[in-house]
């Protein structure tokens, strides 16, 4: 069976934060954050919204998209870091509000790696034929557990939500490859602490992503037997422009092939593929038959890469 993306979905906070916003709370400035991460602004959501308002919305577009009902829906995986609570799952919550009432429900942590799990785990209940539609979403309001103190944090992370309706596809399309991974070890490196504040060790994360985002990216074509120059197009996880960078140039492909919304968004953790994606379908960057690659990396440490050829 060829399974693959039916429909995209995502939801921006309206409240845009820039980099001279932050000079006024920590000691940063705007040249360090652009050259440094690629960033210029980011959304935050307002007090009365959470995570599984942004999630909702992300969702309704997907599923408009894909041209289904919520009672087509099977089960939600929401990707996530920052759910409203520990319990119940933000995939529960939105099942009711979408009215998905056929749908099992629950969430995924693998970190800003959360919607590759969730989309390969996603693959695995409809080849099985146990579902058909699977409705995947990564959705983080990152801006509850940032450090407003911490300069070597805040100023990276942003708010959002991203989806997928992830179902049967024609002949020749879908997901044709992937990759999952984690290691533990590195789990020290970056972590929520006891106070619910984001703490990460940036150079040894650098480090790991800027030698894992790229090979993972050419495992899954390789796999294909496929050239670095087949890709069409690039999503990667947007965490720093410099690691994304080192992902495209592996493959050898122009930077108009790559998406980046890192500049408006900032890194929205596991919510920053599906939002880069779902905008790249909207404005026209991804085409029938185009064979991209989504590529992540995160706390945990975890990765996965996926590559698969667009189009129903
Ligand atoms: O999705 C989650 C995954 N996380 C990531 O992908 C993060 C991976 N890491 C990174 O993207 C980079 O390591 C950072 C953007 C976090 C930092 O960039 P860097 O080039 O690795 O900088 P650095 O940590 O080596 O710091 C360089 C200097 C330091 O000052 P000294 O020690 O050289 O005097 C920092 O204190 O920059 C200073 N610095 C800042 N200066 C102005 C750190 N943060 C800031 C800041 N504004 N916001």
């Amino acid at each position: 069976m060829n399974i693959g993306i039916l429909g995209t979905g995502h939801y921006l906070p309206t409240n845009v934060v820039t980099n001279n916003d932050l000079e006024k709370i920590v000691d940063t400035n705007d040249e360090w954050i652009r050259t440094r991460t690629g960033i210029k602004e980011r959304r935050l959501a307002t007090e009365e919204v959470d995570t599984s308002d942004m999630a909702f919305h992300a969702a309704l577009g997907a599923l408009e998209e894909a041209n289904l009902a919520a009672e087509d829906i099977d089960l939600i995986l929401v990707a996530t870091v920052t759910p409203n609570t520990s319990f119940p799952s933000v995939a529960c919550i939105i099942q009711d509000q979408l009215g998905a009432k056929n749908a099992a429900a629950m969430d995924v942590s693998a970190a800003c790696a959360g919607f590759m799990y969730g989309l390969i785990t996603a693959k695995q209940f409809i080849d099985t034929g146990a579902y058909k539609h699977v409705l995947v979403v990564g959705a983080e309001k990152l801006s509850k557990i940032t450090d407003w103190s911490d300069r070597t944090t805040c100023v990276l992370f942003g708010d959002g939500a991203g989806a997928a309706v992830v179902g049967e596809v024609g002949e020749g399309k879908g997901i044709l490859s992937f990759e999952l991974g984690a290691n533990g070890a590195g789990a020290k490196e970056l972590y929520l602490n006891h106070d619910d504040h984001i703490i990460m060790n940036g150079r040894e994360v650098y480090k790991f992503a800027v030698r894992q985002m790229p090979d993972s990216t050419v495992n899954v074509i390789e796999q294909l037997g496929l050239s670095r120059d087949d890709v069409d197009y690039l999503v990667p996880h947007q965490a720093n422009i410099r690691i994304m960078e080192a992902a495209r140039e592996r493959l050898g492909i122009s930077e108009d092939k790559m998406a980046k919304s890192i500049e408006k968004f900032g890194n929205n953790s596991s919510a920053s593929i599906p939002m880069a994606l779902s905008e790249a379908v909207k404005e026209g960057k991804i085409k029938d038959n185009d064979l991209i690659v989504l590529v992540g990396f995160g706390g945990g440490l975890t990765w996965g890469a996926v590559a698969l050829r667009w189009g129903k």
